[in-house]
């Protein structure tokens, strides 16, 4: 088949939700990815945050292929070893004490709230609580995710949504004080916003939101699907700023290719919310998602991932802050480690930059606010961001005004 025959089944066998770039991959190696016509393709991009090893890792491949040769499936009503591993491993870097897993981030964010909802339901015998979440926030598709989701464009074709959301502004304490009220049970936040265009929270923000939860009792949510996993330079990016929530979820990168999440508490929070019977999936870690989670994390630490971010993060801050002062219609740069955004003129539309740099064999995405958003594979060397550069130079140069 060719490239076309492909693009044009596919329009015709799927439901029509996404806008897709017309290239078809086939296949990846390292930091690559290969179309059905051979071209190579330079990912800046890692299937929005996911592939932190890069293509056909040989440990993590063949740790997946053992474990198929086993067992892939039992259901949550039984132990298996995978499962175990994983819950031990995640724990000890995300430092919070239980794990649930699940099939995807939405899921772990609402995994996070039925946890905050059923915590205040207990401690007041009654429902009817209250959540505040952030203005340009993305948690997910989901009913309960889009919920909390501060995109209005998201959320208005499926009003109504779950009740009691309330939204505050990003990085403005008092603004989050004035949403609280008695049936407040938790504030949730991604410590760094992705979808929403790139925008890392201040340390006096977040140690302001812990001192809040902590007078009020109210448990504080941090997302950490996108910016977690090595990505900004620690495991979790909570971790920068020394403020620990009472839930956590995580997604993406953790299975480092297959789809699983979690959300994680504290035993404080566990031991006073859900119990046998309030929540559940039938796939939610199962042997072969949970031996990718302990192969992923393995290789995290093996590789020292987030040292190796660190170390790597001046260069490729250097290459963006190059950009902004050769292009004018590159205002400027902002993030942390490997999650970047290159903020563009809203003069000239970041998705058609996006598009070009596919064309030219770069893969790269956007974000909320005319932001062209950098979220490379962990292992990508200063070669890398130096060929990244080449290639995003030859699609900026074509919108220079002559
Ligand atoms: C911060 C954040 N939370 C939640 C989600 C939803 O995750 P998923 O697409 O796996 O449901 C995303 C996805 O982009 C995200 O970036």
């Amino acid at each position: 088949m060719t490239k076309q025959d492909y693009m044009d089944e596919a329009e015709q066998v799927l439901f029509h939700v996404y806008n897709r770039f017309p290239v078809v991959f086939d296949h990846g190696e390292g930091v690559y990815l290969y179309d059905t016509d051979g071209k190579d393709y330079l990912d800046f991009a890692s299937g929005i945050g996911v592939m932190a090893f890069g293509y056909g890792n040989r440990a993590y491949n063949d740790a997946l292929t053992k474990q198929i040769g086993k067992i892939l499936h039992t259901s949550n009503l039984y132990y298996h070893p995978p499962l175990v591993e994983a819950g031990e491993k995640l724990t000890r870097v995300s430092q919070m004490d239980k794990a649930f897993f699940t099939n995807s981030g939405a899921e772990a964010i609402e995994g996070a709230i039925k946890v905050a909802k059923k915590y205040a339901y207990l401690r007041d015998g009654h429902a009817g609580h209250e959540v505040i979440a952030m203005e340009h926030s993305f948690h997910g598709r989901t009913v309960g995710a889009l919920s909390v989701t501060g995109t209005d464009h998201y959320r208005e074709p499926f009003y109504p949504l779950m009740d009691g959301v309330k939204f505050a502004t990003f990085n403005d304490l008092d603004s989050v004080k004035q949403q609280v009220t008695e049936a407040t049970c938790a504030i949730l936040l991604e410590p760094l916003q992705g979808e929403g265009g790139i925008y890392p929270a201040t340390k006096e923000f977040l140690e302001g939101l812990r001192q809040l939860c902590d007078e009020k009792d109210i448990l504080l949510i941090f997302d950490e699907i996108q910016c977690g996993m090595g990505r900004t330079g620690a495991m979790y990016t909570w971790q920068h700023y020394g403020v620990k929530p009472d839930i956590m979820t995580t997604a993406k990168a953790l299975g480092g290719g297959v789809p699983v999440g979690a959300f994680l508490v504290t035993n404080r929070v566990a031991e006073a919310s859900l119990v046998p019977g309030d929540h559940g999936t039938t796939y939610g870690g199962n042997p072969f998602v949970c031996a990718a989670v302990s192969k992923s994390i393995d290789l995290m630490e093996e590789l020292q991932l987030p040292e190796h971010v660190q170390q790597v993060t001046p260069y490729l801050e250097e290459a963006l802050e190059q950009l902004t002062k050769d292009y004018a219609f590159v205002l400027g740069y902002r993030g942390m480690g490997f999650m970047q955004g290159l903020l563009i003129d809203p003069k000239v539309a970041v998705g058609e930059i996006v598009a070009k740099c596919l064309e030219a064999g770069l893969v790269v995405l956007s974000a909320g606010g005319n932001v062209l958003r950098l979220l490379p594979p962990l292992i990508i060397t200063e070669t890398d961001v130096d060929e990244m550069v080449r290639r995003m130079r030859l699609v900026l140069d074509t919108f220079v005004e002559t």
